[in-house]
């Protein structure tokens, strides 16, 4: 049959999966060999550009070579370079090389593993790679855990298992607490999970950004007796404007009390307890009910693999469990992905984990984790001493925040020279920073966490920062005020 009665056929042959592969491969290797030398912060477009990439869908198949071109070229250099050793932004992704070698593998193998019965060898190392993850964060044995795109997901699976738990089917009386810095994906899982805007509390932080707990329970109190139902306190293993550490050990304690599901959000800062010298600044985390954890933030995978453990299995599994005439048994012994979450069919995320961890080993990871809160510890005690600087939000794990002020400047004008400091250092292309407003304040941040960070980015940045700070502080006039 030639090709014109073939038509339908997608198949490529094999010599052409194989130069196809060798050009993306090629074109991927050189991305990561030039990422050096690409600007931190990516060349930006604006509508208009995107305006122009329009089109409707191509009723005939062109060669991959010039699309190649236009992606390496053209696009991807134009958006953040979240990839790079520079990207001290928000908080940091990874991208390690082995996650990407087994994304390919999943994707042309395209096995089921939303059920055991389909693949169980592959569905088992899905369960080990959450297994190490539930060891390496102290919850027992009796711990369940999912894959997921993201910590949003996770945390969203979380509130479910907890409005399943405390609340049954009368939802409405329920009250979610979180601190006034938690991250915004706690409301929105609230509201995805059915727990209205009105039923979700944001509750005052001390000076170092935690949550109070005298106003936790204040709250909680007000709450009953208005004859509502509080049933969740979502704390936070470091929140992403400061990277704050809340209170978990008397979170847990009044949880326990009270009788309140405890969702620790770890989506930043969990997996710094994998380390053991490290695991003093969360202490408490693991008495959780249940903890979100984003392995594309501190297990340094590519973007789309997040994880929720929960203490008490079941409950997960009872939130989730469903069939169908059409599936499978599935023994309970055995871990089926899509009975411990919503997604029947899926990809693979736990092929991800699994290879990155069997490549590197664990001991690798927790040296590179631990490196990274030692380079953000680093880089804040020296960006500390610089003129001007003040030190708002010392480093608890790998983020700090600061801003620059001199005599007799308002906090206005002082938000402002902040802001330029932090625009100017981004701009000379080496690293990228981000800031935060919090309590009318404006606040430059630094967030180590890309695995490609390592001392002699942490060098560029304080040198920028300072002399950075050092034109915006001469620009008001202003001497050195420290
Ligand atoms: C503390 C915290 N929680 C939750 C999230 C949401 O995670 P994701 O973006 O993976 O959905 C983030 C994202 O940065 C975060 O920093």
């Amino acid at each position: 049959m030639n090709q014109r009665d073939d038509f339908a056929n997608l198949e490529y042959s094999v010599e052409e999966m194989r130069q196809m592969g060798d050009e993306v491969l090629a074109r991927a290797i050189e991305h990561i060999a030039t990422l050096a030398s690409q600007p931190a912060c990516g060349d930006l477009v604006g509508d208009d550009y995107c305006r122009t990439l329009r089109e409707p869908a191509p009723e005939d198949g062109t060669a991959l070579d010039p699309l190649l071109d236009r992606l390496f070229d053209d696009w991807i250099p134009k958006s953040f370079t979240t990839a790079g050793s520079g990207y001290l932004a928000y908080i940091p992704g990874g991208g390690v090389y082995p996650a990407a070698l087994a994304d390919f593998i999943q994707n042309t193998t395209n096995r089921f593993t939303g059920i055991w019965r389909c693949a169980p060898a592959l569905v088992q190392l899905e369960a080990n790679a959450l297994d190490w993850i539930r060891d390496w964060m102290t919850f027992p044995a009796t711990t369940r855990g999912l894959f997921t795109v993201g910590g949003s997901m996770a945390t969203f699976n979380a509130i479910l298992c907890a409005r399943e738990r405390h609340l049954g089917a009368d939802i409405r009386p329920g009250v979610v607490y979180a601190s006034a810095q938690a991250h915004h994906s706690v409301a929105k899982s609230a509201k995805l999970a059915g727990i209205m805007q009105d039923r979700v509390r944001q509750i005052d932080v001390d000076d170092q950004f935690r949550m109070r707990i005298d106003a936790l329970e204040a709250a909680i109190n007000a709450d009953r007796r208005a004859g509502l139902k509080p049933f969740l306190v979502v704390s936070s293993a470091g929140t992403t404007n400061t990277g704050a550490v809340d209170p978990f050990d008397t979170i847990a304690d009044l949880c326990t009390d009270g009788q309140l599901w405890h969702h620790a959000d770890g989506a930043y800062g969990g997996f710094f307890y994998m380390c053991p010298e490290l695991r003093p600044l969360m202490r408490g985390m693991d008495r959780a009910d249940s903890l979100t954890l984003d392995p594309h933030k501190g297990l340094f995978l590519p973007y789309g693999t997040g994880a929720l453990l929960v203490r008490d299995g079941a409950v997960l599994h009872d939130a989730h469990a469903a069939t169908g005439e059409y599936m499978p048994a599935m023994p309970d012994d055995c871990y089926d992905p899509s009975q411990h979450g919503p997604d029947l069919s899926r990809g693979f995320p736990g092929l991800r984990v699994w290879l990155t961890v069997k490549l590197y080993g664990a001991a690798k990871l927790r040296a590179a984790v631990a490196e990274k809160r030692a380079l953000a510890v680093a880089a804040a005690e020296a960006i500390e001493q610089l003129p001007g600087v003040v030190m708002d939000a010392p480093p608890q794990l790998s983020l700090f925040g600061f801003h620059i002020e001199w005599p007799g400047s308002t906090v206005e004008e002082q938000n402002v020279a902040t802001t330029e400091l932090m625009n100017r250092v981004t701009a000379r292309g080496r690293v990228m920073l981000t800031g935060c407003t919090t309590g009318g304040r404006f606040l430059a941040r630094v967030c180590v966490l890309s695995f490609r960070t390592r001392q002699a980015d942490i060098d560029t940045c304080v040198e920028h920062v300072a002399e950075e700070a050092a034109k915006v502080l001469a620009a008001q006039g202003a001497g050195a005020t420290n």
